[in-house]
């Protein structure tokens, strides 16, 4: 363990009410590691003058230029409506913790472990934004054309996210009486896929986003064999720096491939799939990771750039979960407004996810063990239903 990232987690972990200003300061000063977030203005809140902003919009304004946090563990309902209520149509929020709660029971397995469902769901959040490029316009981004426009059949960048569009069909038909986009569905889904996984940050939630049933432009989603020159220049016409962009792979923590190795199916990212520790940033450099754990060239190749080498290991250090909650969460709530234009007039839903969980046991561990050494391959589906993998 390494002095530095050893103070940068006390420091992360002491300031957690203003953490990033003084924080990338002292990190740039005990390290090489210059943790500079994203922190441009996007969509509307681009041209809007400050006393326009709504309360909304200024609270995603403060998230965006990183002065304020993207992750909420506390806000949340002590009691809602029921689901038909009056009291419930009255509240844009209600209808989603109902929302919420159903996605929750469906994404989680009988270990506790988030299941192939919720890691669906966060990326489709991913593939569903990131078809935003400023290069190719203002369109395409955040707005549930991923599943309305069929992307998700048609295009090699999607495969494996079949499971998940289709379930996201099903819950648009059931619930769209109560007036939800897919766009908000997507993006929804992808915060509860976050927070069921075990240590999985709360980000912060907004509804209001508007569907475009047109499919965004082709071309503006990585590759895994991409170079880390290309991954950060393609992130950049996102608005995401490259020390952004670490904290959003990140989510690969939780992952079971199954097209990059089509020989290695079910082989996950890190020795814990199901689970949000910070274990993926420390395999993916290490030369021998467990024997299961397969890594993509895309990740090796931003673990091992020097403009982003350094976070790897500070994420992955000792102390390094609570600050890449931070940024994962602020990052996020970034990507999911990504080519939305009406951003001052959202509603903050942060209330309707489910809790978050802040520690973990496997209930498994020698059984997780045995699979990690190359025997029980019969593990590798239970671990993608986040069961309780048996004798
Ligand atoms: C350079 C950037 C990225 C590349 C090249 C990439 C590529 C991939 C690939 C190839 C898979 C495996 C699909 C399969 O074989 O089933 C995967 C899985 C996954 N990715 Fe990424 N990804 C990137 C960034 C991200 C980001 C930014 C997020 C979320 C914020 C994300 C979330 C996930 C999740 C949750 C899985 C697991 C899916 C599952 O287990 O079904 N990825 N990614
Ligand atoms: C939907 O996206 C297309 C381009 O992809 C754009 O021309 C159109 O104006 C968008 N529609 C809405 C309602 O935003
Ligand atoms: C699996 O496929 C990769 C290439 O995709 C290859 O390098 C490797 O040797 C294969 N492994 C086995 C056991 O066939």
């Amino acid at each position: 363990m390494k002095l530095s990232s050893i103070l940068a987690g006390a420091i992360a972990t002491a300031s957690t009410a203003n953490a990033y200003p003084g924080l990338d300061d002292m990190l740039a000063k005990i390290s090489n590691v210059s943790p500079k977030q994203s922190t441009s203005l996007i969509g509307d809140l681009e041209h809007l003058p400050k006393n326009k902003l709504s309360k909304t919009g200024k609270a995603i304004h403060d998230i965006l230029i990183g002065t304020s946090h993207g992750q909420d563990t506390w806000t949340r309902y002590w009691q809602v409506p029921p689901q038909d209520s009056l009291a419930c149509a009255r509240d844009t929020c209600c209808i989603w913790k109902h929302i919420g709660e159903e996605m929750r029971t469906a994404m989680t397995g009988t270990a506790g472990r988030c299941n192939s469902l919720a890691r669906g769901a966060i990326r489709l959040g991913f593939h569903d934004a990131g078809g935003y490029s400023r290069k190719t316009g203002p369109y395409g981004g955040a707005d549930g054309s991923l599943v309305l426009a069929n992307e998700c059949e048609t295009r090699i960048a999607n495969r494996g996210l079949g499971e998940i569009c289709a379930q996201m069909r099903i819950w648009h038909t059931k619930y769209q009486k109560y007036s939800i986009t897919m766009a908000d569905l997507i993006q929804f889904g992808s915060n509860v896929g976050t927070v069921v996984c075990p240590l999985g940050p709360r980000v912060r939630s907004f509804i209001g986003r508007k569907d475009n049933h047109t499919a965004a432009p082709d071309g503006n989603l990585p590759k895994p064999r991409a170079s880390a020159d290309e991954i950060i220049s393609m992130f950049a016409d996102k608005s995401i720096s490259p020390q952004g962009i670490v904290a959003l792979l990140g989510a690969h923590t939780t992952s079971q491939q199954r097209f990059v190795y089509p020989n290695r199916t079910g082989d996950p990212q890190d020795s814990t799939p199901g689970v949000w520790d910070t274990r993926y940033f420390r395999e993916t450099m290490e030369s021998n990771p467990p024997q299961r754990v397969v890594k993509f060239p895309s990740d090796v190749n931003m673990a091992n750039d020097p403009r982003t080498r350094g976070l790897f290991k500070y994420y992955g250090g000792m102390l390094g979960q609570f600050a890449w909650n931070e940024a994962y969460a602020r990052e996020y709530v970034r990507l999911s407004l990504l080519g939305v234009h009406n951003i001052n007039q959202l509603t903050e839903c942060t209330k309707s996810l489910p809790d978050y969980m802040e520690s973990f046991i496997q209930p498994d561990q020698h059984l997780l063990d045995d699979f990690l050494q190359g025997n029980r391959d019969y593990a590798a589906a239970s671990l993608r239903s986040g069961d309780v993998i048996p004798q």
